[in-house]
């Protein structure tokens, strides 16, 4: 149910972004499109919206996660409690990991839930296209790998998304449940003051 909403939601927010781009740059001024990122620039703050698929590949001859620590009791567990997995993921603009490259998720993720497949993950999300090359966002949450759709906060970032806020809503496209691999797509929405005369606009 909860994700049901959430992706009403998600799906109201784009819509609009769809349905007014004239209006929203219009009223909003600044607004910058990539294919895959797009900043609106409200004068007060400035709002990006990502869409990206994160490839996590812990099986085959050149995984992209490699499993850093595994407690004994963890072969027991049905949920693979205690497992830390250490990443470094390709970020591309589509499902196809040939398609072109934008960042990298690096970081850690563990398995941290007795009942259900629920990671706790720590990654760094840097881009390398356009006008994000450079900048970071950081996550840290829950991810209820299993569920279609989780909801992660974005807790900060750098460069471009410095003092960054926001949350990231990552739906699997793809698992292969033999190997883990899977390909999961990403839209963040982050927001962030802007700097004006020596200060920061408050985020409320
Ligand atoms: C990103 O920035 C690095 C360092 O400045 C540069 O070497 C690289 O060519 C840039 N990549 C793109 C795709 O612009």
């Amino acid at each position: 149910m909860a994700n049901r909403l959430l992706e009403v939601a998600e799906f109201v927010i784009f819509t609009a972004l769809l349905t007014f781009p004239g209006q929203v740059c219009g009223r909003m001024g600044q607004a910058q499109a990539q294919t895959w990122a797009m900043t609106v620039d409200s004068g007060r703050e400035r709002t990006t919206t990502l869409h990206f698929y994160f490839h996590d590949t812990p099986g085959g001859k050149s995984p992209t996660a490699i499993r850093v620590a595994q407690p004994a009791p963890t072969s027991r567990s049905r949920t693979g409690f205690g497992v830390l997995m250490m990443a470094d993921d390709p970020l591309t603009v589509g499902p196809d990991p040939r398609s072109k490259l934008v960042g990298r998720a690096q970081g850690m993720y563990g398995s941290a839930c007795q009942d259900e497949v629920g990671l706790l993950m720590a990654m760094s999300y840097s881009f390398l296209d356009g006008p994000y090359n450079g900048s970071s966002i950081s996550i840290m949450g829950r991810n209820s790998a299993m569920q279609p759709v989780r909801e992660m906060p974005v807790v900060g970032g750098t460069g471009l998304f410095r003092m960054a806020r926001g949350y990231a809503l990552a739906h699997t496209h793809y698992i292969e449940y033999s190997t883990g691999n899977a390909v999961v797509r990403y839209n963040v929405i982050e927001n962030r003051g802007n700097k004006k005369d020596g200060q920061t606009a408050r985020l409320e």
